[in-house]
């Protein structure tokens, strides 16, 4: 399973890729916009410098609608670094854009899915990667894991090569959930990704053993 990081911010990223366990980021025009990024030029080098942190797989999204723009701001972002993966959205257009950029060897990842029927058209189209978004599914009162094991069954019955990025992962809770059905990958933020890592008993446990650990020692300083 890969774990990706879905944030442009480049402190979280960087400490994300410490852990050495960071396989890619995924960014969209909300996340840019949260860190005051605007402007073609300011776009580009921000994705750079996010491509020169990471080993792979930095997702960019398109702004544009129709077909066209898709595959001209597509080719345009691809061309900023091989890390480059073109964010599409799921639309008539963007599938068109999708099949596209298959053709052309470029990855995509089809994103603002929230169907089964969704994903199903992103694989057909030759997207690397579909992003069910989980989160605001249940933000409906709707089960974003029921999306995760339809596409997981859908996409094994006919062996597509298009791997289920799960997105809008809110908790640990979920990335956990999303490796038991047999996700691909999954975008979080930093909180979750280190979430994984943490449990009280784990801190009281480590803090018993070195006071434990402590104590022997300065009694056997004391015999000596
Ligand atoms: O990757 C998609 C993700 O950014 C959406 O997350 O938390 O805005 O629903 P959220």
């Amino acid at each position: 399973m890969q774990f990706f990081i879905d944030t442009a911010n480049l402190s979280d990223i960087g400490q994300a890729q410490q852990l050495g366990v960071l396989d890619g980021v995924t960014t969209n025009p909300t996340l840019m916009a949260k860190e005051g990024i605007s402007g073609d030029e300011a776009v580009r080098k921000h994705y750079k410098a996010i491509c020169d942190l990471v080993t792979d797989n930095v997702s960019a999204e398109v702004i544009s609608t129709d077909y066209e723009g898709m595959v001209r701001e597509g080719i345009s972002l691809a061309d900023i670094d091989p890390k480059i993966v073109v964010k599409l959205p799921m639309t008539m257009e963007g599938i068109k854009a999708t099949r596209y950029f298959s053709k052309q060897g470029i990855r995509t990842n089809c994103t603002l899915v929230f169907t089964a029927g969704q994903a199903l058209m992103a694989a057909k189209a030759g997207a690397t990667y579909v992003s069910p978004f989980i989160g605001r599914l249940e933000d409906i009162s709707t089960d974003g894991m029921n999306l995760i094991a339809d596409i997981r069954k859908i996409f094994d019955n006919y062996q597509f090569p298009t791997k289920i990025l799960a997105a809008s992962v809110r908790h640990a809770m979920h990335i956990v959930q999303c490796a038991k059905l047999g996700a691909d990958v999954t975008t979080s933020p930093l909180a979750a990704i280190v979430g994984l890592v943490k449990h009280p008993l784990t801190d009281s446990g480590l803090k018993q053993f070195l006071e434990d650990h402590r104590k022997v020692n300065e009694k056997a300083v004391v015999i000596i």
